[in-house]
């Protein structure tokens, strides 16, 4: 078998928003496909890099008083440690603020140019005469020219979808400063994609097998019918003031960050090259011997994947135009464009070589629908983690449903408890925790003969490197499917022979053996196929069964008779329902109403970071709940304004499990629109004309049902019940409590 050579990268991530559930679908596949090669014995590396370049980071920054390099340095680490606690395994992680990405932009720039496929032109943009820059589209607000819808940006209208140039908005303002942009003109540098030599080039590219069929589709799309050359330059220049890199010989010119950021892919590969002295790595798993019989001898014979040569040359051997090895880059259906136009044009012409294939997947959705804030579906890395904290539960999901097209896929939150619970634990896990236990206690941990009928049994449901086809061609979710129907036979196995009755009888001591012996064979072997979805857990099962780590193999071979296996400590357990529903809890109430001036990417972000911030304030409220809160001053207190409020009206809302909607007059004719979650507690329809307290300086809240004006008050405890308030009779609506 010849050893393959293969660099992976996935897309990178914006240095300036946290990463949530939609990014993880695509570093767990890549992480899932990359785990594969290097279980196979291929050499795999597998880099990638935050994208720290442009102007939401630069704006971002100086909102926060601190410098651009500050605050990618401390997304870097976010970003970092919420892939590894999704166990996403870079060989490196870089960022494309380096001197190696560096290096290579403005190689790749510069061979442009010499090759004139660099034009300098004017162009007229909207300028931000009070922030003293110019604005990009998405920066520029005003009334869509189509709808008249206001507040719209500059490239496209959220109401209607027309898309325009910034220049049509009826009355544009600056998203940054408000003020009224001015039309200025601006030195330009432009990529001649419409050189006949990059069309041509592209169509061939296309054609090569390179793409899926859907992308392949768009490309035809973009490039038109032969002949037709509809692709038009792209500007790759921005002005200062800019966060990048500034182009050779162009003062006050930056490369704008879409032309740097797929060098990242280039710099960070460059920085593992560099990481010297450090010998280039053995190969992941060293071949092992067998541990009985002969499965995995052939191992010892093939020449260790990393052994010929040394670091030094290794990026030329994989970047040099004619390389023969392999590239491939993971990325989502929206950043297709980038990766299949740019890119490659990029890279043909300034003598470098062109990826292999791109792998495109589609986007996420939470149960059936786009994430959203107000559903408590736009969900953190995070958040997942504080809330759920086993985080192979989505990688076991995600692989459910990844079949390596562009479709979009759902996380629908109930088939994902029922599916780790179901499959992973129901199928999987409790083979080893229904078997295990008796080896140890009975049998002082050893292991006895198998069963051969039932192995045989299980070779035979084994459709023989299917797997390995299956995670070769990303098809996650037919492997999954396959590994289960060898669960099932295992399953079945001991559900006939039922060592739990066997233990109980005189006499079947040696059955008793046999059968888990058997059992805890088949579950090795099922961890093998499942090892690159499920990494700690495999590594928990492997110290566990006290083997070393597995590579993949696809003959059979029993444990041994005689072979010593740990005490059995648990390996998962099962999903509680209520951890998901408190993890939606969380991200949803947690929702500040939308901030007055929106500011592209920048706004969203900090969004992102404010529900995180309330997050994690909501749970230390919870933990705090028992223990009395500091005491406040007076004035602290006399700040709530709490009032006496008649309920006129209570209704159930539609598709709120807690909530009901409470219209409250709190005198002089004001009334108030209030989502309480008192539902459990109180049949509406006894609530109408009651009067109560509320809090009538609460910041309104938007929720997925309505605006929420204000909260009404009521007591809660360890013991079960909501017993809301009501003052005294006499006690008028509008009242105030002091
Ligand atoms: N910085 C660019 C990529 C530059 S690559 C040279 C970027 N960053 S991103 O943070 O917006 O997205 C990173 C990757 O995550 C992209 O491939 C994107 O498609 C993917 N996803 C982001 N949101 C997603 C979903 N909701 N669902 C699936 N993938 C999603 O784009
Ligand atoms: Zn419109």
């Amino acid at each position: 078998m010849t050893t393959r050579k293969i660099l992976v990268t996935s897309a990178l991530p914006y240095a300036n928003g946290s990463i949530h559930l939609g990014h993880l679908v695509e570093y767990i596949q890549t992480d899932i496909w990359v785990r594969f090669q290097k279980m196979q014995g291929n050499e795999v590396h597998y880099v990638c890099a935050d994208d720290t370049h442009g102007t939401p980071i630069m704006l971002r920054a100086e909102k926060e008083g601190i410098t651009p390099e500050q605050l990618i340095a401390r997304v870097w680490q976010e970003h970092y440690d919420d892939f590894s606690e999704f166990h996403v395994e870079f060989d490196h992680y870089g960022s494309t603020n380096s001197t190696e990405t560096r290096e290579s932009a403005e190689t790749i720039y510069r061979t442009l140019r010499d090759k004139n496929l660099i034009e300098v032109r004017s162009i007229e943009q909207y300028y931000d005469p009070v922030k003293n820059m110019f604005l990009p589209d998405r920066f520029i607000k005003g009334e869509c020219p189509k709808c008249a819808a206001k507040d719209q940006y500059g490239d496209n209208c959220e109401v209607c979808g027309a898309a325009y140039a910034p220049t049509e908005l009826i009355s544009p303002y600056s998203a940054v400063s408000g003020a009224n942009p001015e039309l200025r003109n601006s030195d330009h540098y432009f990529f001649k994609l419409s050189a006949d030599s990059c069309q041509q080039f592209l169509r061939n590219w296309t054609k090569s097998g390179t793409l899926q069929t859907e992308a392949a589709n768009k490309m035809q799309e973009w490039l038109g019918i032969e002949g037709e050359n509809k692709l038009s330059d792209w500007d790759i220049s921005r002005d200062a003031p800019y966060f990048g890199f500034e182009i050779p010989d162009a003062p006050g010119k930056y490369f704008y960050v879409w032309l740097d950021a797929p060098v990242g892919y280039m710099g960070s590969f460059k920085q593992l090259c560099n990481k010297k002295p450090h010998p280039r790595p053995n190969p992941p798993n060293p071949p092992i011997p067998p541990l009985s019989g002969g499965s995995q001898s052939g191992r010892e014979t093939d020449t260790p994947p990393l052994a010929r040569g040394g670091w030094e040359g290794l990026f030329d051997e994989f970047w040099k135009a004619g390389s023969k090895t392999e590239l491939y880059h993971f990325i989502g259906k929206d950043i297709l464009y980038f990766h299949a136009l740019f890119w490659p044009a990029m890279l043909e012409h300034a003598g470098f070589r062109t990826p292999t294939k791109l792998f495109a997947h589609g986007f996420l959705t939470v149960n059936g629908e786009k994430m959203s804030k107000s559903r408590g579906t736009f969900i953190t890395a995070r958040s997942y983690v504080d809330h759920i904290k086993n985080t192979e539960y989505l990688r076991y999901y995600y692989a459910s449903k990844l079949n390596g097209t562009m479709e979009d896929l759902d996380l629908s939150l109930d088939d994902f408890v029922t599916k780790v619970n179901s499959d992973l634990i129901g199928k999987y896990v409790n083979i080893a925790s229904r078997c295990a236990g008796f080896i140890s206690k009975r049998f002082d941990g050893k292991l006895g003969n198998t069963d051969a009928a039932a192995s045989a049994e299980f070779q035979a449901a084994f459709t023989g490197g299917e797997i390995a086809r299956c995670y070769e061609n990303r098809d996650f979710s037919r492997a999954l499917r396959e590994i289960m129907r060898l669960a099932d036979v295992a399953n079945q196995y001991i559900a006939e022979k039922k060592p739990w009755e066997l233990a109980k009888q005189e006499g079947k001591d040696a059955e008793l053996l046999e059968v888990c012996s058997t059992a805890l064979t088949l579950f090795r072997d099922l961890t093998r196929y499942l090892k690159p979805v499920l990494p700690k857990l495999a590594a928990q099962v492997e110290a566990f069964l006290n083997i070393p780590p597995m590579i993949w193999d696809d003959q059979w071979a029993a444990l041994g008779s005689g072979h010593v296996i740990n005490t059995y400590q648990h390996l998962a357990t099962r999903l509680d329902p209520k951890l998901v529903e408190a993890m939606v809890a969380a991200n949803q109430e947690s929702l500040p109403p939308s901030p007055a001036s929106v500011q592209g990417e920048t706004v969203q972000s900090e969004q992102r970071h404010a529900v995180h911030q309330q997050h994690t304030a909501s749970i230390e409220v919870a933990q705090a709940e028992k223990d009395f809160e500091p005491f406040i001053s007076i004035e602290d207190f006399a700040k709530v304004d709490l009032r006496v409020a008649r309920i006129v009206n209570a209704e159930q809302v539609e598709g709120a499990a807690k909530l009901l909607k409470l219209t409250l007059d709190i005198g002089d004719g004001n009334s108030r629109t209030v989502f309480a979650g008192i539902k459990s507690a109180y049949d509406p329809e006894n609530l109408k004309g009651r009067l109560t307290v509320m809090v009538a300086n609460l910041t309104p809240r938007k929720m997925k049902f309505g605006l929420s004006e204000g909260m009404v008050l009521a007591a809660s405890g360890e013991a079960s019940g909501l017993f809301i308030l009501s003052p005294d009779d006499g006690a008028q609506p509008g009242m105030r409590i002091k």
